[in-house]
C-alpha cells in the first residue's frame, strides 16, 4: 500500500479507482515518502538547487529554464503551470456535475469513524509510512524529546495506527514523556494498542472524536504542550472545524503548540476526484468511504487564528491562535516512464495558543 498522504501521492486519490495509477507514479517517487529535510518553507532558494547529489537532499531540487523535467522523478517547490491550472479547474467543473447524491451524503456525514474503522480493519498498521521526518519538519518535538527536557504531553490527534507516535517515541530520551494518541475510530485505537511498540510508560492511546463535546479521556484542560494534527483535520467536514479548534485550544497549556500538516487546495489527490466523489466545495468523499477537504492556505490561517481581536461580536470569545509559520509545501512528481506530471501540495504550520 502507498501512503500519499505525508508526501507521498495520497492513496486517496479519488479511491480505490485511482489506486492503481497512483501508485505506479507513487512508487517511483520514494522521494515523497520523506519530505524535506529542511521544511519547504522554510528553504526556498534556489541558489541552493541540488539536482544530483549523494545523500540525495530533500526538498532542494529546483526545476530551471533548460531543465529536462523529466530527468528525475520529483522537483520540490514548483508552480503549477498555466496548461495545468486549466487542467484543474475542468476537473472541478466536472466534479461539481456530478455530486454525491443527498443519500449518499448522509451515509457518509452520518457517521464517519465507522468509515475508518472499516479503513484500518482492511490496511491495518501498514498504510501510512512512519513518519520520520516529523522532528526535522517540527523542532519542537525535537527539544521535548531530549532527556532533561522534564514533563511534556503531547496530543496527537486522529492518530490512526500510531505511524506519527511510535517514531516520536523511538526517538525519545526524556523519561518524562507521555504521548497520548487519539482517534475517532476504535480499530485504529487497537491496532495502535497491539503494537509493539505501544510502551504504556510513555504512550496512551484512546478513542476521541476532536470535534465532540467532551476532553479526551484522562486529558486535564491547559496541560498539554503541544498538539499534534497530521491529516486529520481534512478529514472533517466544515461544520466540525470550529468544535475541533475550540477543543484543541481548550486541552493546550497557554503558549502550547499545534504541529499540523494537511492537503493543500489544487493537491494531484483532489484534483483527480472523479465523478460521484463531490460533497461539497473541496469536499469529497474517497472511494473507502472516508472523507478529506484541501485547504487554501489563507483559509486555514483564519479558521486557527479566530476572529480579529477588535471584534466586538460574541465571535470575540473564540478561541486565538498565533500562525507561527503556515507554509505551502508543493512537488512536482513525473512519471517518466508515461511521461506524466503530477503536482502535489501540502500545508504545513505551526499555531500558539494565545
Ligand atoms: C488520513 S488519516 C491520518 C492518520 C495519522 N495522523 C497519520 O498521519 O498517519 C486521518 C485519521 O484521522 C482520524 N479522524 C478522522 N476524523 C476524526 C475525528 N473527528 N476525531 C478524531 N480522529 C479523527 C481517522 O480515523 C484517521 O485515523
Amino acid at each position: 500500500m502507498i501512503d500519499l498522504e505525508a508526501g507521498s501521492a495520497a492513496a486517496t486519490a479519488s479511491g480505490l479507482e485511482d489506486m492503481t495509477a497512483l501508485k505506479a507514479a507513487a512508487e517511483a517517487v520514494e522521494a515523497v515518502e520523506a519530505p524535506n529535510d529542511v521544511p519547504s518553507h522554510r528553504s526556498h532558494d534556489p541558489a541552493k538547487s541540488l539536482k544530483r547529489s549523494d545523500p540525495f537532499q530533500f526538498g532542494s531540487r529546483y526545476l530551471e529554464a533548460g531543465d529536462d523535467v523529466f530527468e528525475f522523478n520529483a522537483w520540490d517547490h514548483v508552480e503549477t503551470d498555466d496548461a495545468y491550472k486549466l487542467y484543474t479547474e475542468e476537473q472541478l467543473e466536472k466534479q461539481r456535475q456530478s455530486p454525491v447524491s443527498d443519500f449518499d451524503k448522509s451515509r457518509f456525514n452520518t457517521n464517519p469513524a465507522m468509515w475508518w474503522n472499516k479503513f484500518y480493519k482492511n490496511n491495518t498498521s501498514n498504510f501510512f509510512k512512519d513518519r520520520k521526518w516529523l522532528q526535522q519538519e517540527f523542532p519542537i518535538l525535537a527539544d521535548i524529546t531530549k532527556e532533561d527536557s522534564g514533563p511534556k504531553l503531547i496530543l496527537e490527534v486522529g492518530a490512526g495506527a500510531g505511524n506519527t507516535a511510535f517514531p516520536v517515541l523511538a526517538n525519545n530520551k526524556n523519561p518524562h514523556l507521555k504521548i497520548h494518541a487519539c482517534d475517532f475510530s476504535k480499530t485504529a485505537v487497537e491496532v495502535m494498542r497491539k503494537s509493539e511498540a505501544y510502551d504504556t510508560n510513555h504512550i496512551q492511546a484512546d478513542v476521541w472524536d476532536v470535534s465532540g463535546e467532551s476532553l479526551p479521556p484522562d486529558v486535564e484542560e491547559g496541560t498539554v504542550d503541544v498538539a499534534i494534527m497530521i491529516f486529520v483535520f481534512s478529514a472533517l467536514s466544515p461544520r466540525e472545524w470550529a468544535q475541533a479548534v475550540r477543543n484543541i485550544y481548550k486541552v493546550l497549556k497557554p503558549g502550547g503548540l499545534v504541529c499540523f500538516r494537511d492537503y493543500g487546495r489544487g493537491d494531484l489527490a483532489q484534483v483527480r476526484f472523479r465523478k460521484g466523489r463531490y460533497l461539497e466545495e473541496n469536499f469529497y468523499i474517497r472511494g473507502d468511504g472516508t472523507r478529506v477537504y484541501f485547504f487554501d492556505r489563507d483559509e486555514l490561517a483564519s479558521i486557527w487564528s479566530g476572529p480579529d481581536a477588535t471584534d466586538n461580536s460574541e465571535e470575540a470569545d473564540e478561541p486565538r491562535f498565533t500562525i507561527e509559520k503556515l507554509g505551502v509545501d508543493r512537488r512536482l512528481l513525473v512519471n517518466r516512464a508515461e511521461k506524466i506530471k503530477m503536482y502535489r501540495c501540502w500545508l504545513q504550520g505551526r499555531f500558539r495558543k494565545e
